[in-house]
């Protein structure tokens, strides 16, 4: 009898209750960071008693890289590790070479604060990660400074960039998290930086992921602000997205000189093409970066599911997946407890 868990056996692709596939699966390897982003972990609730997962919960590598193999039968082709930050993960990079040995993973990447990048380029290229994003938030000292919660300098971060780019982690793409009154007024240095350097510049919308970042509204520059800024300064031009489900909406520098992206998930939700389903640290399947609940993965694995029994539950998991957050968030009234998404991966 040929069994579903023979490797080289892709199951039939799953669809979703709106018709979208599952393409991508982005994987959170931790839930601590050597940052503290006022955006993402505010350093008044995640300070020195704040309790993180205990290492009992957290899958090992080779729970992820089995549960990995199992979704990419149900059709996953983008791989993308992501944290809390990733890379204080001890060894990381022998997650990164079980995965890259797994078959028909066309992608894999990486979502890095950078700082820990001059120490581990090399290994991770080595381990067969294909290319890294790296969050830099502002070029400005003070102003990136207080957008890591003072945690670090930003030439440390330019250090790691420097250091993806010299061992081919390539192309890089830079994440800018744009915030009203914070660092909007830094964005042009940041794009021509960015474009003189050859980097895939990426603005995104500030959103309203988890309970615990004190979003506002006012807070958020909308996409189409963002793009007349840097269009005064450095003209562009619409592109098309590179593939359906891209979260970016796409413009080139005008002179040829290389290509921005605005994710505005706020201001122009792309819900209808979403194909990701994200993994959290405690091994629990999530439909939506806005998800309110996990399917718990773990449990039955650590029970001695079988990996057909596995492939069924995430299989019915997405089959029964209606998930459109962004595209209805100013129609939710009630506030919903949202998970946070360092647990849940960017
Ligand atoms: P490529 O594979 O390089 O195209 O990147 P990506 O689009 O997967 O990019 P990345 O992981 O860097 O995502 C950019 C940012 O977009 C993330 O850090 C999130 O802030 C946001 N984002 C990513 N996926 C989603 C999503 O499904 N929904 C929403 N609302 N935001 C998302
Ligand atoms: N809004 C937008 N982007 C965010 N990120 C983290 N929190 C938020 C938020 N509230 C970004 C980080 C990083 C990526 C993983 O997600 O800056 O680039
Ligand atoms: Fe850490 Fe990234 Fe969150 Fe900042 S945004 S606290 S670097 S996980
Ligand atoms: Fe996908 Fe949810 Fe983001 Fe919409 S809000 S794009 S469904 S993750």
């Amino acid at each position: 009898m040929t069994s579903l868990t023979e490797p080289g056996q892709p199951s039939e692709a799953v669809t979703d209750r709106l018709n979208r596939p599952l393409r991508d699966l982005r994987i959170s390897v931790t839930d601590r960071c050597n940052f503290r982003c006022p955006y993402c972990m505010p350093a008044e609730i995640f300070g020195e008693k704040y309790q993180f997962l205990a290492k009992s919960k957290v899958l090992t590598f080779e729970e992820i890289a089995r549960l990995t193999r199992i979704i990419i039968r149900l059709g996953a082709v983008k791989l993308r590790l992501t944290g809390g930050e990733p890379l204080v993960r001890l060894e990381i990079e022998r997650l990164v070479a079980q995965l890259s040995a797994l078959e028909g993973a066309e992608d894999l990447a990486l979502t890095t604060n950078g700082v820990l990048l001059p120490k581990m380029a090399q290994k991770l290229k080595e381990a067969g990660l294909r290319r890294v994003t790296v969050s830099l938030d502002s070029l400005d000292p003070q102003v990136f400074h207080q957008m890591s919660g003072e945690r670090a300098e930003v030439t440390e971060v330019l250090a790691g960039i420097e250091a993806a780019a010299a061992v081919g982690l390539t192309p890089i793409k830079i994440n800018c998290v744009v915030q009203r009154g914070v660092n909007d007024h830094t964005l042009v240095d940041l794009a021509r930086w960015c474009k003189d350097s050859g980097y895939i510049l990426r603005f995104i919308e500030f959103m309203d992921v988890g309970n615990r970042n004190h979003w506002q509204m006012e807070k958020v520059v909308p996409a189409r602000e963002i793009a007349a800024a840097i269009d005064a300064a450095l003209p562009l031009e619409p592109i098309p997205r590179g593939y359906a489900s891209e979260t970016a909406l796409r413009y080139r520098y005008r002179d040829g000189g290389g290509e921005i992206g605005i994710v505005a998930s706020v201001t122009m939700p792309f819900c209808r093409d979403c194909s990701r389903m994200r993994l959290s640290t405690d091994g629990h399947i999530y439909t939506c970066l806005f998800a309110q609940q996990g399917v718990d993965l773990k449990t039955p694995m650590r029970d001695g599911a079988s990996d057909d029994e596995l492939e069924a539950l995430i299989r019915n998991t997405w089959a029964m997946r209606t998930d459109r957050y962004s595209e209805i968030r100013t129609s939710v009234t009630v506030p919903v407890e949202k998970i946070e998404m360092y647990y849940i991966g960017g």
